[in-house]
C-alpha cells in the first residue's frame, strides 16, 4: 500500500460514522472480553464456592503489607494467609522471619504467580502456597493469620476462626475490620489501616470496643 492509499484508508476511516450496530457491536465485545478474563484469570476455582462468599483479588498496597506487619512485630513461628493472592503478604511475611509461612488461595493463576515471585525472592524453599478453599483449612495450629476479606465474609470466618484458633493466636485483618470484634491494636489510616485481634480476648470478652487512636481518626 503506498502512502496515498494509506492516508485515504484512513481518512475514510476517521471519517466513518460507527451508528448504533457499530457501539452496540464494541459494547458487546468489549463486555464480553471483560466477562472471559473474570471467568478464566480473575474466577476459576471459585464454581463451588457460594457467590456471597466470593472474594475478587485486590492486592494489599505496600502500606497496608507494612502495617499489618507492625502489628505482628514480637510474634514468631507459623503464619498463614488466608487467600494470599499474589503472596505479598506471605512472602513478607517470610523476609521477617515467620515460619512456615503458607498462603491459602483458590485461583489457580494466583498461585503460579506466587511461587513466581517467591522464586524471584529466591524464597521459594521457606514458603507454601496452597490452591485450597481457605473454609476447609485446619486452623487448629495456627498463630498468626492474615486475613484481607469482605465484610459479608468476615462475619463468616469469625465463626471458625472462634472455633478453631488456639487461644494465643493472633488475627490481622487489611482493609475491612471484624464487624463484631475488638481488636488489641489499630495500625494505619484510611483504606490501608490493619486491625489486630487477639484470640483469648474475643473468647472473654462478649463486647467491642473501639480504641482511642481509631475513634479519632474516625472524628478526623
Ligand atoms: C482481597 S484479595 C487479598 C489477597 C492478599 N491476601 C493480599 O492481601 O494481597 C482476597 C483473595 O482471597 C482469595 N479467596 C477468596 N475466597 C477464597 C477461598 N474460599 N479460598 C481461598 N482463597 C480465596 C481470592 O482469590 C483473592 O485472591
Amino acid at each position: 500500500m503506498d502512502d496515498d492509499t494509506s492516508e485515504q484508508a484512513f481518512a475514510e476511516l476517521q471519517s466513518r460514522n460507527l451508528g448504533g450496530w457499530g457501539l452496540a457491536q464494541i459494547g458487546f465485545g468489549t463486555g464480553l472480553a471483560i466477562y472471559a478474563m473474570w471467568v478464566g484469570i480473575l474466577q476459576p476455582g471459585f464454581r463451588k464456592v457460594p457467590l456471597k462468599l466470593q472474594v475478587p483479588y485486590i492486592p494489599a498496597s505496600k502500606a497496608q503489607v507494612d502495617n499489618v506487619m507492625t502489628l505482628l512485630k514480637g510474634r514468631n513461628g507459623g503464619l498463614v494467609d488466608l487467600g494470599s493472592g499474589d503472596g505479598r503478604i506471605v512472602l513478607e511475611a517470610s523476609r521477617r522471619g515467620f515460619s512456615p509461612a503458607v498462603g491459602y488461595e483458590l485461583n489457580p493463576w494466583l498461585i503460579c504467580l506466587s511461587r513466581f515471585h517467591a522464586w524471584r525472592a529466591d524464597r521459594h524453599e521457606k514458603v507454601s502456597f496452597r490452591r485450597e478453599d481457605l473454609w476447609k483449612v485446619d486452623l487448629t495450629e495456627c498463630k498468626n493469620i492474615t486475613v484481607f476479606l469482605a465484610p459479608s465474609v468476615l462475619l463468616v470466618v469469625t465463626e471458625c476462626l472462634l472455633d478453631e484458633l488456639p487461644d494465643d493466636a493472633l488475627v490481622v485483618a487489611g482493609r475491612f475490620p471484624f464487624p463484631d470484634w475488638a481488636p488489641c491494636r489499630v495500625e494505619g489510616c484510611g483504606v490501608d489501616r490493619a486491625w489486630a485481634y487477639n484470640m483469648q480476648a474475643q473468647r472473654r470478652l462478649g463486647v467491642s470496643y473501639i480504641p482511642l487512636p481509631c475513634v479519632i481518626t474516625l472524628i478526623a
